[in-house]
C-alpha cells in the first residue's frame, strides 16, 4: 500500500482526505493510517495534516431502526387487522408508550377510549425515519430539525471523525529507503554506516513492561499480621532456621520425650545430618532441663522418667514457631543473668513450620505459624484474654469464645473460637495458654514472671480472605501461577 500512496501523491500531490482514499482503495481508514505512519517514520517523504469533522453515526437502536424498522412501525406491525387491546400490546411490546405515541401523533393507529381497541388506519405505511436514517448512512444531508429530534430520540449521536490530508514531503521519493534500527558492527566495519540512513527514535513509543517479582497471598497476609503486631509495639523474632534440635523443639518446652507428638508420624526427623552438635546447647541449660523432666523442681513433680539426651540431640524440621520462641526466652533469662535486670518483652514471629500430616484440602505438611508471646511480671489469664481481644480487633474480629485446652508447655491453655459470620458457626482461629513455670525456670528466668502467648496458622484467614477452599490451590507443586500474579493485594477489612 505504501507504493500506492506515493504513486498517487506523485500524481495528484496531496491526498486531500484518507477516509475517502481508503474507500477509494477498498481499505479500512486504520489501515491508510498505519501506513500513512509507516511513511512518516522513514524521515520527510510525506507531509501530513490531521484533520477532524463532526459526524452523524447511528447508536444502536438507530441501527436497529435501520434494519428492522423504527419504534412506531414495528408496533404498526404488531396491531392486527381487526385491532388489538391496549392492555395487550402494552404487555407484549417493548418500549410501548414512545411508539404509541409516536404512531397515534403520525395518524398510523388510533385508540378507542371505549372498548380499550387500538386499530390501524391505514393498510400501509412509509417507514420516514427508516428511510431518513438510510440516507444519512449513504452520507447524504439531511435537515437539522430532524436530526436534532433523532438524537433526542437516541437514534444517532454526534462523534469526531479524524482523518488526514497528506501531501508530498520535502525528501519526496517513489522509493522508500529501508532505514536501519541498529548500529551493527558489520557497519561498522565495512564503513556502511556513514551512508547508512537510520529510523529516528521514537520516545513516545510505550516501553515493554519490565518484568518483575509477585508477592505469594501468603507473604501479603503476613505484612498484614506483621504490621498489627507492629502497632501493637512487638518485635520479631528471627525465625530463619527450619532445622532445628528436638531440645528447643520439644524438651525447652517441657514436652516429655515419649509424646505422641515426637513420633515420626507426625515429625520429620532429619537423617543427615541426625543429631545437632551437642556444643550448641548450653550443657547447664541442658542440665536443668533433664532435671526438671526427670525429677521435676519448684513444687512440680517433673514427668518421672529416663531423659535422654540421645533424643534431645534429634534434628527435625521444627513443627512449630514455638521452638524459636523458647531459644528467646532461654536468652531473655542470659540477659537477666548478666544484667541482674529483667526487662519485659513482646515478640512475634511468622514463618513456616512443618508436619507429618496426611494431606487433604486443609493440611499439608507444611505451612505457616504466626506467634506472639509477651513476658511479664505477674501476667494472668486477664491478660491473655485482653491481649487476645486487643489482636484478633485489629484483624476485624471482635467475638471470642475461649474453650480449655491442652499444650504440654502451657497451663492453662486456651483454645480461641470466633464466630464466622459466612459460614454461621463458631471457628477455631487460635491456640494460647501461659507457659509453664517448668519450661521457664530451667531457662532462669526469675520465679515472677510469666509468659503469655498464643499461635494460630496463617493459612487460614488468607484462605478465607482469598475466598479459597483447598490448600493445594495456595501452595504445592499444583499452583497455578497466574493466580500469584493476578491476585489482589491484601487489606484486611477493620470494620
Ligand atoms: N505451638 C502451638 C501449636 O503449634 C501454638 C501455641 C503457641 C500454643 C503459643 C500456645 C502458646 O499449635
Amino acid at each position: 500500500m505504501d507504493a500506492v500512496v506515493l504513486k498517487v501523491l506523485s500524481e495528484n500531490e496531496v491526498i486531500p482526505d484518507t477516509r475517502v482514499f481508503a474507500k477509494n482503495n477498498g481499505k479500512k481508514h486504520q489501515e491508510i493510517v498505519g501506513v500513512m505512519k509507516s511513511l512518516q517514520s522513514l524521515g520527510d517523504i510525506i507531509a501530513t495534516k490531521e484533520l477532524s469533522e463532526e459526524k452523524w453515526i447511528l447508536t444502536d437502536e438507530g441501527s436497529k431502526t435501520l434494519s428492522s424498522g423504527s419504534l412506531e412501525a414495528r408496533l404498526f406491525q404488531c396491531v392486527s387487522e381487526n385491532g388489538s387491546q391496549l392492555d395487550e400490546l402494552k404487555k407484549s411490546f417493548e418500549g410501548f408508550s414512545v411508539a404509541f405515541g409516536k404512531a397515534t401523533s403520525k395518524k398510523w393507529i388510533s385508540l378507542d377510549k371505549a372498548s380499550g381497541m387500538v386499530t390501524k388506519n391505514l393498510d400501509c405505511i412509509v417507514d420516514d425515519v427508516q428511510k431518513d436514517l438510510e440516507s444519512l448512512n449513504l452520507g447524504e444531508n439531511i435537515p437539522q430539525k430532524t436530526l436534532d429530534d433523532y438524537k433526542k430520540r437516541k437514534l444517532i449521536e454526534k462523534r469526531i471523525e479524524k482523518f488526514y490530508e497528506i501531501s508530498k514531503g520535502p525528501g519526496f521519493s517513489l522509493e522508500t529507503e529501508k532505514l536501519a534500527t541498529d548500529l551493527t558492527t558489520e557497519m561498522i566495519i565495512s564503513g556502511a554506516w556513514k551512508s547508512q540512513a537510520f529510523k529516528a527514535y521514537n520516545f513516545s513509543a510505550n516501553g515493554r513492561l519490565p518484568d518483575s517479582g509477585h508477592l505469594h497471598p501468603l507473604m501479603k497476609v503476613r505484612s498484614e499480621f506483621r504490621q498489627i503486631f507492629l502497632e501493637m509495639g512487638f518485635s520479631e523474632m528471627p525465625t530463619n532456621n527450619f532445622v532445628e534440635s528436638s531440645f528447643w523443639n520439644f524438651d525447652a518446652l517441657f514436652q516429655p520425650q515419649q509424646h505422641p507428638a515426637r513420633d515420626a508420624h507426625d515429625t520429620f526427623f532429619v537423617s543427615q545430618p541426625a543429631q545437632c552438635n551437642k556444643t550448641q546447647i548450653p550443657a547447664d541449660y541442658m542440665e536443668a532441663v533433664k532435671k526438671m523432666h526427670s525429677e521435676g523442681g519448684s513444687g512440680s513433680i517433673g514427668y518421672q522418667y529416663d531423659w535422654s539426651e540421645e533424643e534431645a540431640l534429634k534434628n527435625l524440621l521444627r513443627t512449630h514457631t514455638t521452638a524459636v520462641s523458647s531459644r528467646m526466652l532461654y536468652k531473655l533469662a542470659q540477659k537477666t543473668k548478666s544484667t541482674g535486670k529483667f526487662e519485659p518483652v513482646k515478640l512475634f514471629s511468622i514463618d513456616r513450620v512443618f508436619r507429618n500430616e496426611t494431606l487433604d484440602a486443609t493440611h499439608l505438611a507444611e505451612f505457616h505459624q504466626i506467634e506472639g508471646l509477651v513476658a511479664d511480671y505477674d501476667l494472668t489469664l486477664g491478660n491473655l484474654i485482653g491481649m487476645l481481644y486487643e489482636f484478633f480487633n485489629k484483624l476485624g474480629i471482635k467475638n471470642l469464645r475461649f474453650k480449655p485446652a491442652y499444650n504440654p508447655y502451657t497451663e492453662p491453655s486456651m483454645e480461641v473460637f470466633s464466630f464466622h459470620p459466612g459460614l454461621k458457626k463458631w471457628i477455631e482461629i487460635g491456640n494460647s495458654g501461659i507457659f509453664r513455670p517448668e519450661m521457664l525456670i530451667p531457662m532462669g528466668l526469675p520465679e515472677d514472671v510469666s509468659v503469655i502467648a498464643w499461635g494460630l496458622s496463617l493459612e487460614r484467614p488468607t484462605m478465607i480472605k482469598y475466598k479459597l477452599d483447598n490448600i493445594r490451590d495456595l501452595c504445592g507443586h499444583k499452583v497455578n501461577l497466574q493466580m500469584v500474579y493476578d491476585n489482589p493485594l491484601c487489606r484486611i477489612e477493620k470494620h
